[in-house]
């Protein structure tokens, strides 16, 4: 019974070759959550003393983050608790201006948070990024950067790109409704607002994830978060978190993966551990129940436990544009598990995606639909027609340097009728190296490392 059946998973120099295979059985951990590591490095850097932090992501995107702090003064210390997981002990509090240009890598969240606490600091940095980031909107940070009295100089056409200059100090606090659901913007904003010289408002017409003011609040900011008239208000006051000791939870956008590969494959089980639980982040799971997965997050150990329907099949659902930003980062691998549901999903305001690692509305419409799926993307709408029990075709993919795509496609690999490549692998490292090993741990039943 459920004996796993193939899932190879080769790497060719760049591109990863999955074999199909299949079900997903037994338990795994993910990645500390990444949203969650960028912020309490920086609280922890702004802190006056030595804050410990367990199980911080491993990714490349992360690294980037701690290589900036440690680049600005604090001193950080690695160590590995007996369950193989990383502790660090970071001294805090005594920052001051790097030797060099602050890169981020390819991580949006990086630039977009550090901004912010790098305006408020009294010294010039340069944060730059890879290609990738040097195409990003940089206009959502700077402008509301600039509302607080912020010395902030982007680049390119219309100075709203990477590198981004700034002379960090006087700012002032503001009120500032988001344009756009931002996570990001909200905390770049709110960072900047520990160093303004009153309280700072961010005001949101949807929720988004809410890991910058929880931070603050658990590391002794002044925070007031209030919902009136439809609205959600945050205040901040200015200040330095005091030093904390922190256990990052894992993080539900790579759990995500496993979540939706346990709901296309018949007879699977999988325990993933430790799941954060917290506002805006477990849209996906809600959405996945809605298409008659089967899923259980327990309050008590937060583990999230997936099997495979027991109808055996998932159906479509319309993903509404105000779910969205409480699974922003999951439509991807959503747009698999539709591909194998019964009917037409559509994801509606999804437009956002276009401004991610990659053009994700295009990436997915071009690269699902090379895997045979009948997927369409129009302005900020996603379709996908789906067939339950439907086999995609193996074939070869483009990661377009976007992790969520490849992994996206790993999990689209699990049910093609022979084995994928995956061209541009490697962008996986920025939030989940080990995902190819954690597949085949789920693949054989066992215990992930
Ligand atoms: C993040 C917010 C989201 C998300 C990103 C992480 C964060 O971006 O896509 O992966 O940690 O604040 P936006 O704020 O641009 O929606």
């Amino acid at each position: 019974m459920n004996a796993p059946t193939g899932g190879g998973a080769t790497m060719v120099g760049g591109p990863m070759i999955m074999e199909p295979g299949g079900p997903l059985r037994g338990r795994t951990r993910v990645p500390g959550d990444k949203s969650i590591s960028h912020r309490v490095l920086m609280l922890a850097a702004l802190a006056d003393g030595e804050s410990t932090i367990h199980g911080l992501s491993d990714g490349g995107d992360v690294a980037c983050t701690r290589a900036i702090v440690e680049a600005l003064g604090a001193r950080v210390d690695a160590e590995e608790d007996p369950d193989g997981r990383q502790v660090l002990r970071i001294s805090g509090g005594r920052l001051g201006p790097a030797q060099s240009d602050l890169d981020v890598g390819n991580s949006g969240t990086g630039i977009r948070l550090l901004a912010g606490m790098l305006a408020g600091l009294g010294f010039a940095s340069t944060l730059d990024g890879d290609a990738s980031i040097r195409r990003r909107p940089m206009d959502r940070v700077l402008e509301p950067l600039r509302a607080m009295g912020a010395s902030v100089t982007g680049s390119g056409d219309g100075g709203a790109l990477a590198p981004l200059a700034i002379d960090g100090g006087g700012l002032r606090g503001i009120e500032y409704r988001l344009p756009m659901a931002s996570a990001q913007v909200k905390g770049c904003v709110l960072f900047a607002g520990l160093s303004a010289d009153g309280p700072t408002t961010v005001v949101e017409d949807q929720p988004s994830r809410a890991h910058t003011e929880e931070l603050m609040a658990a590391t002794g900011i002044d925070v007031e978060r209030t919902h009136d008239n439809g609205l959600d208000r945050v205040t901040v006051l200015p200040g330095r978190p005091t030093p904390f000791v922190h256990d990052v939870a894992g993080d539900p956008s790579q759990a995500a993966f496993w979540a939706v590969g346990a709901s296309i494959l018949p007879g699977s089980e999988v325990v993933i551990e430790n799941v954060y639980a917290g506002p805006a982040r477990s849209g996906f799971a809600a959405v996945l129940a809605r298409m008659g997965a089967d899923l259980f997050h327990d309050p008590v150990t937060s583990d999230l436990t997936v099997r495979a329907p027991s109808g055996g099949v998932l159906s479509a659902t319309t993903v509404r544009a105000d779910e969205v930003p409480g699974l922003v980062d999951e439509v991807p691998v959503l747009a698999v598990a539709a591909a194998c549901a019964d009917g037409e999903t559509v994801f509606e305001g999804v437009g956002e995606l276009r401004v991610k690692e990659s053009d994700r509305l295009a990436t997915v419409e071009s690269e699902l639909g090379r895997m045979g799926v009948d997927v369409r993307a129009e302005g900020d709408r996603l379709m996908v027609r789906g067939r339950a029990g439907s086999q995609l075709r193996g074939t070869s993919v483009d990661a377009h340097n976007d992790h969520r795509i490849a992994m996206a496609c790993a999990v689209a690999a699990l049910v093609a009728d022979g084995p994928t490549t995956i061209d541009g692998w490697g962008a996986v490292a920025t939030s989940y190296p080990m995902f190819p090993d954690h597949r085949a741990t789920l693949l054989a039943g066992g215990i992930g490392a």
